[in-house]
């Protein structure tokens, strides 16, 4: 686990405090449980990774006081807000780059010369992440970064960030009124959504990021660098097992349904090169992301509706990643409708999704699953609802494969019945 256990942290109790000579055994004794825990967690695995930072979330809980907690939940919006104006500054790639040099910090007085920013205002920006864990503070005017300001310098950051920030956070902040005024309900009306109160539209968030295209490149961007290909269905997945040997190359293989821009089509084709696995890779997504999508050889962009009948029959793999979750429960049936139509007996829908477990879901799919509630009337659905909607129109699970059990990502082979 590359973090702060690597790279000399301030992670003990008594670097962070001045002690007095009474304090000494109890800083050692915490010291000294603070480096069991960091022991274990650089040896735990990435599936390991979630129980440990919710043990170890509990605990930091279980020590606040009321207003602690207020403080933590009420001030979560500025913690995004005051992230997201060091990123525009620079700050954090700046005491990254700075970790090579002589002292490993920088000066405010440096920062200042390079970002254009007051120092004085530097300060309060600093000394806030510093509180917030995503910075170090090593004198009374330097700071330096750590294993949180590293992470915000890996290219998922910005670009999350600004989407969270400029997409999500006004949806989040409609919520309650939101489902105060509509009762209560577990939606299913995609027209009528927080998402539609908060940016006073009736479009749905994909017709809507056509007339924005900052938004629409945030999302673009967060949704390519969130998972690596490490972390996809590919990793897991028999797709060769599953192809005949004698496919035709005028065929259709892959279809990426609502495929994005199609970094997914492209890691496809890398994967499985024409010589290797002949057929036609087709992406298909709304006009603007098509506008805007990769021209990867052996890739064929293609708009289409995927509410209108599917127009490429009889392919092997219909594939669609992080779709249906954007839909309510009548949208993702006349989805599969579609798709299902164009299928014959060797074709094959892979579902790539969020599939959380009956018990103990964590943040990041709990989250996922309340953010598509607001924006679409949406939601990640468990393996027990998928199957009742593939039983109402038709289709069968023939298996489904974990790829990222931390996040409960995982891709769904379903046939005709
Ligand atoms: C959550 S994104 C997932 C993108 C991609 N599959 C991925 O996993 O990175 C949903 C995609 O569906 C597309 N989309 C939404 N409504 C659509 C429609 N009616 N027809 C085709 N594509 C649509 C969006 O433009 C967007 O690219």
């Amino acid at each position: 686990m590359a973090n702060d256990l690597e790279h000399g942290s301030q992670l003990t109790f008594s670097s962070t405090y001045s002690t007095t000579i009474q304090d000494t055994y109890q800083q050692s004794t915490m010291d000294a449980a603070i480096e069991n825990i960091k022991q274990l967690a650089s040896e735990a695995g990435h599936s390991a990774r979630q129980p440990i930072i919710l043990a170890l979330t509990k605990l930091i809980y279980s020590l606040e006081t009321p207003d602690d907690t207020v403080q933590r939940i009420g001030g979560l919006p500025l913690q995004t807000s005051v992230a997201l104006t060091a990123v525009d500054l620079g700050l954090f790639r700046l005491l990254v780059e700075a970790e090579a040099g002589s002292t490993g910090s920088l000066t405010l007085a440096e920062l200042a010369a390079k970002t254009g920013a007051e120092a004085a205002l530097l300060l309060r920006l600093l000394r806030y992440l510093a509180s917030i864990g995503l910075v170090d503070q090593v004198s009374k005017d330097a700071f330096k970064a750590n294993h949180g300001s590293r992470n915000m310098t890996a290219k998922v950051a910005e670009s999350g960030l600004r989407h969270y920030f400029y997409t999500c956070c006004p949806e989040y902040f409609a919520l309650p009124d939101h489902l105060k005024r509509t009762g209560y309900k577990n939606a299913n009306d995609e027209t009528q959504t927080a998402w539609h109160d908060a940016f006073k539209t009736d479009k749905g968030p994909f017709t809507w990021f056509a007339d924005k295209p900052d938004n629409m490149s945030y999302f673009n961007d967060y949704m390519a660098f969130r998972r690596g290909p490490e972390l996809g269905w590919l990793s897991v997945y028999p797709v060769r097992e599953q192809v005949p040997e004698s496919w035709p190359a005028d065929r259709p293989l892959y279809v990426n349904i609502g495929g994005n821009i199609g970094h997914q089509c492209a890691e496809f084709r890398d994967k499985f090169p024409a010589d290797v696995l002949p057929g036609r890779v087709i992406l298909q997504d709304l006009p603007h992301s098509i506008a805007a999508a990769l021209a990867t050889p052996g890739v064929e962009n293609t708009v289409h509706d995927f509410f209108k009948p599917q127009p490429v029959r009889g392919a092997k793999f219909y594939f669609l990643r992080g779709v249906f979750h954007n839909h309510p429960d009548h949208k993702v049936k006349l989805l599969l409708k579609q798709t299902m139509d164009a299928m014959t007996e060797e074709s094959i829908m892979l579902i790539d999704e969020i599939i959380p477990p009956a018990i103990g879901t964590g943040l990041d799919a709990a989250a996922h699953d309340i953010t598509m509630l607001a924006a679409f009337a949406g939601a990640e659905r468990s393996e027990e609802q998928w199957k009742g909607l593939f039983g109402e129109v038709g289709l069968r699970l023939v298996r489904t494969y974990v790829y990222n059990e931390a996040s409960y990502e995982s891709v769904m082979d379903v046939r005709l019945l």
